[in-house]
């Protein structure tokens, strides 16, 4: 039989409340691993497919999402991801690819369960069932204080989603839902403190990555 090899995917994801910056390093790493010479995909939670975009659409902009349960918005945002993981992250990473997720069961944790406060066994059964037991290799918090958070949502001077409307207290709790994942799960999850310059923060993240 032959020994097949290949060059060794790598699948990471960013977690972080509103504001922390995560578009942007997600961006300055994408491109310095592009420089490396790496085959990179960056997808979207939620969305990332066709079926994911329009439950993106469902999700944050659609008239009707005001009417939408809980149990609604956890059931739509593991459909969503139970597609990108079969249809795009595991081929994607089985050929050799980078694949950096926007999003991916964290956040489902974090603000159904922690936030609109789902019973946590519910949301990790329902997760597990998403993803099949594909879980990124390293997962990236970006931690950065829920009112430094809001002066830079409001600096853009954009108009607010579905889910960026609500409360302070809901910000907050998003916030210690992460920490207290991190800390449940020391070996995957890294904290990033998003206080720090883009530049800064994009160093730690890259000095976090193997090699
Ligand atoms: P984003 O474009 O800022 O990442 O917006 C996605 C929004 O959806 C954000 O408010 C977080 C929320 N979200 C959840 O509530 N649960 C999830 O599972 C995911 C992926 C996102």
């Amino acid at each position: 039989m032959g020994v097949m090899i290949m060059s060794a995917g790598f699948l990471l994801s960013f977690e972080g409340s509103e504001g922390c910056g995560k578009s942007t390093q997600i961006r300055l790493l994408r491109e310095r691993l592009e420089k490396t010479g790496r085959k990179v995909e960056v997808l979207r939670e939620p969305g990332g497919t066709e079926i994911g975009e329009s439950i993106r659409h469902l999700l944050q902009h659609a008239k009707e999402g005001h009417a939408m349960t809980s149990e609604t918005e956890l059931l739509l945002f593991a459909a969503s991801r139970a597609q990108i993981v079969r249809e795009k992250i595991r081929p994607l990473v089985e050929s050799g690819a980078w694949v950096i997720l926007d999003r991916f069961l964290d956040s489902t944790t974090v603000y159904q369960g922690y936030s609109r406060g789902l019973p946590m066994d519910a949301v990790n059964a329902i997760n597990q069932f998403a993803t099949g037991g594909t879980l990124p290799q390293l997962t990236v918090l970006l931690d950065l204080d829920v009112q430094k958070a809001w002066q830079r949502i409001h600096a853009t001077g954009r108009e607010l989603d579905r889910m960026e409307s609500q409360p302070t207290e809901f910000f907050e709790k998003v916030r210690q839902g992460y920490l207290s994942l991190a800390q449940a799960e020391p070996q995957r999850f890294r904290v990033v403190d998003a206080s720090q310059s883009p530049e800064v923060v994009h160093e730690q993240i890259w000095s976090l990555l193997p090699a």
